[in-house]
């Protein structure tokens, strides 16, 4: 990964907070027990931290990893001067910082593994992440570092349905090509909310909470708020990206990423993709 991924993550922000289910937010404030010990997987620029203080958890440990380096340097370095900047007391360590009285650190490593350490943590976090790898040894993961009553929170987990507006006559097949190559990749899932919804739901724990969290990116007044424009570009890149080589060829898709991006261009691309924010409880508390 490399810098336009970090402006990605950080374009995407303003877009997930809007997403974001505050039913299923407000349920883990409620669950979660004093100095929680949380973890996240594929934290990327570690906007988690922001939202878990802004919701008054502001104790405990978090630790966050993600494979790539770029991301964990970036998280390290300014979260913590943002942090700063809106008031909260900071101190930096060589690996994360301790704001208000959590300690955070952000750790570079498979996320499927990172964890092996731990088996009594209390909060399990995967942002947008469950699509990217097999769902079953997520969740060997999950169970394996959360202690019995544990809480897994998965928002923004894909599932499989976009939305470009205005229509064009290639959509349907554009779009479902893009799911079937999102599919073909090593053990990714473009559907994962669904299949996690009932994984959970046929799990010995309880699903306490599930929420569409969708992203819905459009122009108000002429712009797009932020650099939420720049989050469309790289969403356009990524289908350009997927299937610049599918075979067969995508009939008519230069025209429709030419179309889209004048359409970007001139602020009248409205883009949306189907998520799930689910939390789960685990057994035995
Ligand atoms: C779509 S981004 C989401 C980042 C962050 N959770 C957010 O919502 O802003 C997915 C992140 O997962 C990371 N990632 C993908 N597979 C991983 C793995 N197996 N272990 C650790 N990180 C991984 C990527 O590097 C990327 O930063």
């Amino acid at each position: 990964m490399d810098h336009a991924a970090i402006r990605y993550l950080e374009a995407k922000r303003s877009i997930d907070d809007r997403a974001m289910a505050d039913e299923v937010l407000a349920t883990v404030r409620r669950s979660l027990p004093p100095d929680p010990t949380i973890l996240e997987a594929g934290c990327g620029t570690g906007t988690m931290v922001p939202r878990l203080l802004e919701l008054g958890i502001t104790d405990g440990t978090y630790r966050g990893v993600d494979r790539d380096e770029t991301v964990i340097a970036f998280a390290r370095d300014d979260r913590p001067k943002e942090l700063r900047n809106g008031g909260r007391q900071v101190d930096v360590s060589p690996r994360g910082f301790r704001v208000d009285d959590m300690a955070v650190s952000f750790v570079v490593g498979d996320a499927l593994d990172a964890f092996a350490d731990v088996s009594d943590a209390d909060l399990f976090v995967a942002a947008s992440f469950a699509d990217l790898v097999p769902i079953p040894a997520l969740l060997d993961t999950i169970t394996t570092a959360l202690r019995p009553g544990g809480l897994a929170y998965l928002p923004l987990t894909f599932d499989g349905e976009t939305v470009f507006q205005p229509d064009h006559p290639a959509d349907e097949q554009v779009i479902d090509a893009y799911h079937q190559a999102i599919d073909a990749r090593p053990g990714r899932d473009a559907r994962a909310g669904r299949h996690l919804l009932h994984e959970f739901q046929d799990s010995p724990g309880e699903l306490l909470a599930v929420a569409s969290s969708d992203w819905i990116v459009r122009p108000r007044d002429g712009v797009y708020p932020t650099d939420e424009a720049y989050f469309l570009t790289r969403i356009l890149d990524f289908v350009e990206s997927s299937l610049s080589n599918a075979s067969p060829p995508v009939p008519d898709l230069a025209d429709w990423l030419e179309v889209r991006r004048s359409q970007l261009a001139a602020s009248e691309l409205t883009y949306v993709a189907h998520n799930y924010d689910l939390l789960y409880r685990t057994a035995g508390d």
